[in-house]
C-alpha cells in the first residue's frame, strides 16, 4: 500500500497466556489434578522432563504481573482459566477459592484499564473426566463443559467481554490423539475423528448457551492457522497444498463458521472407514452456534508437496531447539510438509513469514466473513539475561514489528482485525521445549529444573511495544 490505513482507534493491543504455562501452584487451594499435570510426568514427553508445576509462578505474582501489564500500556490481556480450579473434578462441586483467583485477576485487570480475554479451556481438561469416560471421546463431555463454562459466563458477565471457548482445537487433538505429544497419549485416527466431534460440538454447545444467557460480550474459536503453500507451481504440488488447506484448516473452520464439514475431507473419512458417529441434532447445533469472531493464533506458514499413497507419515518435530532437526511429515496420499526455501527459520525451524501473516488474515476474512482476533503470535527464542540485567531481544521487536506491518496491511486490504496479543506477556513454560525457548516481553530468571527466585525482567521488546501501543501503531 502506497499509505496504510491507521490502526483502528480501540484496536486491542494484547498479550496472551495459557493457565498451565503460567500459574503454577498445580495443587494449591483446592485445584484438582488435570491431565497435563499427569501427562509431563510421562518419562521422555517433554524437554528435561519439565513441568508446570511452578511455572513462573503467576499464581502467587498476578498482582506484580498486571502492574507490569498497565506499565505497558496493555489494552487486553488474554490468559486462560484452569478447569480444575473452578471444578477439581471436572463437575460436581465447585471450588470458591478457584473462582475467587480469577475474580481477583479480572478486578485487579480492570483496575488497570485492561480488558480481560478469558480463554475457557487452554488444554487442561480435568483427569477426572479423562478417567470417567476418556474426556473428549465421551458425549458427556458436552454438558460438563457447557456447566462449566456458564458458571464462568454468570459469575464475570458485564466484566468480561471477550472469551475464547477452545484453544487450538486442531493441535491438541493431532498431537493427543495421533502424534502421541500431549495427553491423552493416543494415537489411532477412528478415536481422533471422534474426540474432534464431539470437541466441535462442544465449542457449538458453548456458544449457544453464551447466546440463551444473553452474555454482553463475544464469543469465539482461536484456531492455529498458518496458509499452506505450494512447493511450486506443479499442479500436483498445488493438489497437494490445496489438500492441506482442507485438512488442515477448512475441516475445522468450516465447521465453527458453516456448521459443516468440507467435502473432500468428508469423503475421504468415508474411504477411509473413519467417519465420527453423526447423531440427529448434531449438524443443527454446529449451524446454529456462529462465533462473534475467528481467533487466529498465527506463527508460521507450511510449505507442501506431492505426497504418494506409500509416502512420508509422521515425521519429527524439533524440541531440541536445535536447527535442522525437524523430520519431514506428511498424510500419505495427500500432502507432505517441505522446507521453504525463501523463508527464516527459528531456531525450532518454524519459518518466520510475516506475509503469511497478510494472506491468513485475507483468507479467513474472505471465506468466512467475520471479524478476526489475533489471539497468539510471538517469537520463541533463546534470550540472554545480561550482567546488568537488560535483554537485548532485537529479534523479537524486528519479529513483532514485521507482524504489525503485515498486520496494518491487511487491515489496509479491508480485513476486519479486533485486536492483537503478542504470545506471550512473561515467559512461559513452552510444552513440549521447557522454559529455554522464551517468548515474552519479561523475561523470568528460572530455567528448566532450577526455578531461582522467578524475578521478573524487562526486556527490550517490552519497551518497545510500550511506545507502539501509546502511537497506536503509528510508527511501526
Ligand atoms: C500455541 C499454543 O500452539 O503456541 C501455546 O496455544 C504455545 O500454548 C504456543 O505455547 C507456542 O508453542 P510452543 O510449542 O513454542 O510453546
Amino acid at each position: 500500500h502506497v499509505e496504510r490505513k491507521p490502526f483502528p482507534k480501540d484496536f486491542l493491543w494484547g498479550s496472551a497466556s495459557a493457565a498451565y504455562q503460567i500459574e503454577g501452584a498445580w495443587d494449591k487451594d483446592g485445584k484438582g489434578p488435570s491431565i497435563w499435570d499427569n501427562f509431563v510426568r510421562i518419562e521422555g514427553k517433554t524437554f528435561k522432563g519439565t513441568n508446570g508445576d511452578v511455572a513462573v509462578d503467576h499464581y502467587h505474582r498476578f498482582k506484580e504481573d498486571v502492574a507490569l501489564m498497565a506499565e505497558q500500556g496493555l489494552k487486553t490481556y488474554r490468559f486462560s482459566v484452569a478447569w480444575t480450579r473452578i471444578l477439581p473434578n471436572g463437575r460436581g462441586e465447585v471450588n470458591e477459592k478457584g473462582l475467587m483467583f480469577y475474580e481477583n485477576l479480572i478486578d485487579e485487570l480492570i483496575a488497570h484499564k485492561i480488558e480481560p480475554m478469558v480463554t475457557l479451556y487452554h488444554w487442561d481438561l480435568p483427569q477426572a473426566l479423562q478417567n470417567a469416560y476418556g474426556g473428549f471421546e465421551s458425549r458427556e463431555i458436552i454438558e460438563d463443559f457447557t456447566n462449566y463454562a456458564t458458571i464462568l459466563f454468570k459469575r464475570f458477565a458485564g466484566k468480561v467481554k471477550y472469551w475464547v471457548t477452545l484453544n487450538e482445537q486442531n493441535i491438541f487433538i493431532i498431537h493427543g490423539y495421533k502424534l502421541q505429544n500431549h495427553p491423552p497419549n493416543v494415537n489411532n485416527a477412528k478415536r481422533m475423528f471422534q474426540a474432534n466431534h464431539i470437541a466441535n460440538l462442544v465449542n457449538a454447545s458453548v456458544i449457544t448457551k453464551f447466546r440463551e444467557l444473553n452474555i454482553p460480550g463475544l464469543i469465539g474459536p482461536s484456531f492455529a492457522y498458518g496458509p499452506n503453500y505450494s512447493i511450486d507451481s506443479n499442479p500436483k504440488n498445488v493438489l497437494a497444498a490445496e489438500n492441506a488447506e482442507d485438512f488442515g484448516a477448512h475441516f475445522w473452520m468450516d465447521v465453527y463458521r458453516f456448521g459443516e464439514y468440507p467435502i473432500m475431507v468428508w469423503q475421504w473419512l468415508k474411504d477411509n472407514n473413519l467417519t465420527p458417529e453423526v447423531l440427529d441434532g448434531d449438524m443443527d447445533l454446529l449451524k446454529h452456534a456462529i462465533p462473534d469472531f475467528m481467533g487466529l493464533n498465527y506463527y508460521r506458514t507450511t510449505v507442501n508437496a506431492d505426497n504418494p499413497l506409500d509416502g512420508v507419515g509422521l515425521g519429527k518435530i524439533n524440541t531440541t531447539g536445535v536447527k535442522g532437526s525437524t523430520v519431514e511429515s506428511g498424510e500419505p496420499g495427500l500432502y507432505k510438509h517441505v522446507s521453504n526455501p525463501y523463508t527464516d527459520k527459528t531456531n525450532w525451524d518454524w519459518d518466520i513469514d510475516p506475509t503469511g501473516l497478510r494472506i491468513a488474515l485475507r483468507r479467513i476474512a474472505s471465506r468466512y466473513r467475520l471479524p478476526i482476533l489475533i489471539t497468539e503470535n510471538g517469537l520463541g527464542e533463546y534470550d540472554k539475561l545480561n550482567d546488568d540485567c537488560t535483554i537485548d531481544d532485537s529479534y523479537r521487536i524486528e519479529y513483532i514489528r514485521q507482524h504489525l506491518v503485515a498486520i496494518n496491511d491487511a487491515i489496509s486490504d479491508g480485513v476486519n482485525v479486533l485486536g492483537y496479543c503478542t504470545w506471550s506477556f512473561t515467559d512461559l513454560l513452552s510444552w513440549l521445549n521447557g522454559y529455554q525457548k522464551r517468548y515474552g516481553f519479561v523475561y523470568i530468571d528460572r530455567d528448566e529444573l532450577d526455578e531461582k527466585e522467578l524475578k521478573r525482567y524487562k526486556k527490550a521488546s517490552f519497551y518497545w511495544y510500550q511506545q507502539i501501543i501509546k502511537e497506536n501503531g503509528k510508527q511501526i
